[in-house]
């Protein structure tokens, strides 16, 4: 088997807070091989924003990163800030979740590339570096015509596009693309889809791809990995964890889509926890249909080939731990 273009292990990243750190992501592990693509979804605020950019330093001052994290087999978090950065601009790609925090409306498009490409591909010459732009732009559908016109020229899903290509340009060999889906609303399904073929099919890097849609997921994807407050609930290949998941959570978020014009996630009963203080032992036990006493008390390990955090995988448990929980005992255990 080929080796892991990333490999995490244990990586947590907390948050100053004024009521005390704000767990955002609290010990995932997970790896990616060349040319995978892994999807990450979960409810508003569960932490995947704060996985994506605390993988390759773009948290923000007074947060805290941890965890064994290797990009190529190099170890990401200790190594300088200096390397870091210039691993983030070549070896590694971000799609930033809101499309314009990176094109300069002074700057035409053919400077972005030329300067993204000067900076990391020194032996380029003009010409090389024009024509990789151009593959680039050509392969998420931006005709050459339009390579020196500026941001403001293009429509939002354009420059979206055009972000895309270029972190591509610099043939990244990890890619995250932070919810390309919701940014806006003119990148339709069809079109991501089409875009996230080309990229495999072009360039074919380890893709991250974070997003609400499970439908683009099922299309696009080799395997996904369920997110909730803070943790990897549960992963897998695509397709076996659409079928037959394990986790109650993940089929809490499947059975939520069905119903679904407006592909947001919100149709799980109950609220995500607060990720200063998270219910203890599992933490979507106030959420669970399937409770058992067990469940507020201990933090449940990875149970069987989905590597799922629940009780309910476990076939040892004694009758006394698998009673459900009562819905009162439910809140008695969240007051505590
Ligand atoms: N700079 C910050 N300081 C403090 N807390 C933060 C900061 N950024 C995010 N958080 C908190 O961390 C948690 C995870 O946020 P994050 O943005 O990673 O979620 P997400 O899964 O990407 O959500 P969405 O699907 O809405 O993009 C949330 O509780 C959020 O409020
Ligand atoms: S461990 Fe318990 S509360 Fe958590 S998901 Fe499994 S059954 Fe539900
Ligand atoms: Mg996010």
């Amino acid at each position: 088997m080929t080796e892991p273009v990333l490999d995490v292990k244990d990586m947590r990243v907390w948050y100053a807070g004024p009521a005390g750190p704000v767990r955002a992501v609290d010990g995932v592990s997970f790896t990616l091989r060349p040319g995978e693509v892994l999807g990450l979804v979960g409810e508003s605020g569960c932490g995947k924003s704060t996985l994506g950019r605390g993988l390759i330093g773009l948290t923000p001052r007074g947060s805290a990163v941890d965890g064994d994290v290797r990009f190529d087999g190099r170890d990401l978090l200790s190594m300088p800030k200096r390397e870091r950065d210039r691993l983030r601009g070549s070896g590694m790609g971000l799609i930033f979740q809101e499309p314009m925090t990176r094109l300069d409306p002074l700057m035409r498009i053919s400077a972005h590339f030329d300067e993204a490409l000067k900076t990391h591909e020194k032996d380029l010459s003009k010409d090389e570096r024009e024509s990789r732009a151009l593959e680039a732009l050509r392969a998420l559908g931006i005709p050459p015509t339009r390579f020196r016109n500026y941001p403001h020229e293009f429509s939002g899903g354009m420059r979206q596009r055009i972000m895309i290509a270029l972190a591509l340009a610099l043939r990244p060999k990890f890619i995250i693309a932070d919810e390309p889906t919701t940014a806006l609303d003119v990148l339709v399904e069809a079109q991501i889809l089409r875009i996230l073929v080309e990229i495999r099919e072009r360039f074919s890097p380890a893709i991250l791809l974070i997003t609400h849609n499970l439908g683009i997921v099922a299309e696009a994807c080799d395997r996904v990995a369920v997110m909730y407050a803070g943790r990897i609930v549960e992963q897998g290949p695509v397709r076996d964890v659409f079928a037959a998941p394990s986790h109650p959570y993940t089929k809490a978020l499947l059975s939520s889509t069905i119903s679904l014009t407006t592909q947001e996630l919100h149709s799980i009963a109950g609220a995500p926890p607060d990720l200063v203080a998270p219910p203890p032992g599992c933490r979507f036990h106030p959420r669970c249909p399937s409770a058992m006493q067990i469940c507020p008390r201990v933090a449940p390990p990875k149970f069987g080939p989905h590597a799922a955090e629940c009780w309910l995988l476990d076939p040892s448990l004694s009758d006394s731990d698998a009673a459900p929980l009562e819905k009162q005992e439910v809140s008695v255990a969240d007051e505590a």
